[in-house]
């Protein structure tokens, strides 16, 4: 009997294969650096059984609808914007992610950023690196501090508690905006959405994107934040306004921004943010460590075997 075909739509070592390898023919890009472009990827679609996604394949309902083999998607993210969900509930196609195995890990990031935009050490160490660190003087390349300062968390899932997990660790007041007000166990405080604009010194982005999440933040709420507020995206592109942030950093509504994550990735390197002194960029590596992108691999490959063996679907989306 014919298996199913898997594409694997990124570059994985071919032991991570192993569990599942009886079951499927497998089909996977080739390319360790690049992603697979969208076009590839469509006629990838269109032949397999099971897509195996990342972050940047555009699984939309169009893909879908040229798809008509497609049973199932593990996507190796626990965000997953990049799938149109509803066109693939109607089509009874399965979508899994990879939930909480990557908490720590972002909520790592999400604090190293902060880190690096109060203390400007993007900016101290490309002036090191270019020659241009000339000495020390009492003000030179002076940041902010974090500690007793207030940190407001948009967004408070598991990521977000685990942040206000470590902010507590650092004397942070925190406080949070959610869609509910829910209990949770480092003592953070429910919001508004403006009150937590004007209370807080910096702010981290850690919503899904979603219709109601995109362009959260725009001109009006970077209107509400101090002039001395640093604002933090580890969520998703599309949250921020990529414009609305930049006329805010160039007219100092606010002090500093930054950010893993951007519409467009790669982020071109043209991007008006990039040639700010007072933006930090990270390239989307919230959860890059090896540990936790084994951990993601294992939660799809688990979802994969139980797709499989007929059981009950563990991390499944819909
Ligand atoms: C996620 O899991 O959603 C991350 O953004 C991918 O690294």
């Amino acid at each position: 009997m014919q298996k199913p075909l898997l594409w694997v739509t990124f570059h994985l070592p071919q032991e991570l294969l192993e569990p599942i390898k009886s079951y499927v023919d497998v089909k996977m890009w080739q390319d360790p650096e690049f992603d697979m472009p969208q076009d590839e990827f469509e006629a990838a679609a269109q032949e397999a059984d099971i897509l195996w996604t990342v972050v940047s394949n555009q699984v939309t309902a169009d893909v879908i609808k040229r798809a008509p083999k497609l049973k199932m998607i593990a996507n190796l993210a626990v965000g997953y914007n990049n799938i149109d969900t509803e066109a693939a509930t109607e089509a009874g196609i399965i979508v899994t992610n990879t939930p909480d195995v990557l908490a720590d890990t972002t909520a790592d990031l999400a604090f190293l950023l902060m880190m690096m935009a109060a203390r400007r050490t993007l900016e101290g160490a490309r002036a090191l690196y270019q020659g241009q660190w000339k000495g020390w003087q009492v003000l030179g390349m002076t940041g902010m501090d974090i500690h007793h300062k207030t940190l407001g968390i948009i967004g408070m899932g598991t990521i977000g508690e685990l942040v206000a997990k470590r902010a507590t660790g650092f004397d942070m007041n925190v406080i949070y905006h959610n869609r509910h007000e829910k209990p949770n166990a480092y003592g953070a405080q429910y919001r508004s959405k403006e009150d937590l604009l004007r209370e807080a010194d910096f702010i981290i982005v850690l919503t899904p994107l979603t219709p109601a999440t995109r362009n959260l933040i725009t001109k009006e709420e970077l209107a509400l934040m101090k002039k001395s507020a640093m604002l933090i995206n580890v969520a998703r592109g599309g949250i921020v306004n990529e414009d609305d942030l930049y006329e805010a950093l160039i007219k100092g509504d606010i002090l500093a921004a930054a950010s893993d994550v951007f519409v467009e990735e790669p982020v071109p390197t043209k991007h008006p943010l990039l040639t700010l002194a007072n933006f930090t960029a990270l390239p989307h590596l919230g959860s890059a460590t090896v540990e936790t992108r084994l951990g993601m691999v294992s939660r799809n490959v688990e979802s994969l075997l139980a797709y499989f063996n007929k059981h009950s679907i563990p991390f499944r989306v819909v």
